[in-house]
């Protein structure tokens, strides 16, 4: 039983952003969401979450945590401290993790929390061997190899500079003990902040043992202070998704373009191919072939769907329906089984029925289609007034002609046919023909007179 508390209320100066650093997205998910899911999965019986820098925009993106103010930021201690009334009943072992560490997987904290807990020390601070250490604090040993004290970039001397070892930014403490040393932390450094690493030494000094812990799941320690960190982030997040999926059964034809977001599900025996994006809360079924260019954003895509070239977004797509090439599915629509929506087809906000045909060139918005509906080449459904929208029904086994303009509101009953060129702007009964177009006028040998 242990609780958590995530540091997140710093700006992210080096982000140079408008955005606070911790709302940034690693793998299509803010870094700060990262570092809760881990937390939660590792076990934490609470999260705290430390905001200042954007905090509102913080809030309205996560709900599911407590959320405690950091009016300025004077550093990573004062941070902790202003969570002090929060854990004031807490007893046990507290957690600190920071917002911008996002890569560490609840697996590998599971793993930190129980070697702290087994240790009986006051800290244990997470550690790792970086290949290029700039930025980070470094962690200095007493001669017997235990903690001395850990030196910050900005504070540190050349011969500091060249350790590799570095502070993690993730500890686990003995929450009483913390916070009583924790008002002990002066600023009398390089930054003019109160540095958490610096409770380790005090605590030491008062004759509590600290642990170290090194990581040997050294990239997950990465910590993002820049966009060119943000970056690399990103790239190690998104490798691990495709390989996860690929040990699930999923071919990916060319993982280096093809980017899937952390939280997407895919069937055993989809094929993914080039240049596609999978987003958001997307969940694919079993044996699709999706791909090559193709973005789906929050879809719920059925089984045995083959899609190519094409944006669908907020959108449902049955069991083996074909899509593409040159396809918009828009937010709020629903594609029946069987359904083939061919080259240059929109759909928004509408119902397709199973084995619908949209096979070319058609706009078909705010509609209800029926069921085995023949959709001729050109068709458009009129929604929109200049003010209001309005829907368009289509019942089942209807056959509508080419270059068919649907003026809504209008429904088409089951079974109707309309001809080619018409611009329909009544209701059609069921099994009725309807035919809305300028009848056709022969003037004979007109060209000869015309000379
Ligand atoms: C910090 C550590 C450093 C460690 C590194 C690991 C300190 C002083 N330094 O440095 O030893 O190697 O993390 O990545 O702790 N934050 C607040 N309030 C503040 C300041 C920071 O909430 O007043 C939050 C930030 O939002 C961030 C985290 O604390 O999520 C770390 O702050 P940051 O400024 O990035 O520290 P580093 O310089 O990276
Ligand atoms: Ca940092």
């Amino acid at each position: 039983m242990f609780e958590t508390l995530i540091l997140a209320a710093g700006k992210g100066t080096r982000m140079k952003s408008k955005l606070p650093k911790v709302l940034h997205k690693i793998g299509g998910k803010p870094m700060l969401r990262h570092v809760i899911d881990a937390a939660k999965r590792t076990g934490s019986t609470r999260e705290v979450v430390v905001i200042g820098a954007g905090a509102d925009l913080i809030k309205q993106e996560i709900s599911d945590v407590e959320f405690v103010m950091q009016n300025q930021q004077l550093g990573t201690g004062h941070a902790v401290l202003c969570a002090k009334e929060n854990f004031a009943n807490s007893t046990g072992t507290l957690l600190i993790l920071c917002g911008d560490t996002p890569l560490l997987t609840g697996e590998s904290l599971k793993k930190f929390v129980a070697a702290h807990e087994k240790s009986n020390c006051a800290v244990t601070v997470l550690t790792a061997e970086m290949p290029d250490a700039t930025g980070y604090g470094r962690v200095i040993h007493e001669d017997d190899g235990t903690f001395k004290k850990i030196v910050e970039d900005k504070d540190a001397n050349a011969i500091e500079k060249q350790i590799r070892e570095v502070n993690a930014g993730v500890y686990c403490a003995d929450v009483r003990k913390l916070f009583g040393a924790l008002e002990k932390v002066g600023n009398d450094n390089a930054q003019g902040e109160y540095y958490l690493p610096d409770v380790l030494t005090i605590l030491k000094s008062e004759g509590e043992k600290i642990a170290i812990y090194t990581a040997d799941f050294c990239d997950e320690t990465l910590g993002i202070n820049t966009r060119i960190q943000l970056a690399a982030a990103d790239q190690i997040i998104r490798r691990h998704k495709l390989q996860e999926l690929m040990n699930s059964g999923v071919t990916i034809v060319d993982p280096g373009t093809t980017f899937v977001d952390c939280d997407v599900e895919i069937g055993q025996d989809t094929i993914i191919k080039p240049n596609t994006y999978l987003e958001g809360n997307t969940t694919i079924g079993e044996d699709c072939e999706i791909g090559p260019n193709i973005r789906f954003t929050n879809m719920k895509v059925g089984n045995n769907v083959k899609a190519q070239f094409g944006y669908c977004h907020d959108a449902e797509i049955s069991d083996n329906v074909t899509i593409g090439p040159y396809v918009h599915i828009r937010p709020g629509s629903k594609i029946g089984q069987n359904v083939k929506i061919g080259n240059f087809v929109e759909v928004k906000n509408s119902t397709i029925g199973e084995d619908t045909k949209l096979p070319h060139l058609q706009y078909i918005g705010d509609t209800d289609m029926g069921k085995s509906v023949n959709v001729g080449c050109g068709t458009v459904t009129c929604n929109y007034d200049g003010k209001k929208k309005y829907r368009t029904k289509v019942g089942d086994n209807v056959f509508i002609g080419c270059n068919t303009n649907l003026v809504a509101p209008v429904n088409v009953g089951d079974g109707a046919y309309i001809g080619a060129g018409s611009t329909i702007t009544k209701d059609v009964p069921k099994n009725s023909l309807a035919i809305a177009r300028a009848r056709q006028t022969n003037i004979a040998d007109w060209n000869d007179k015309r000379k």
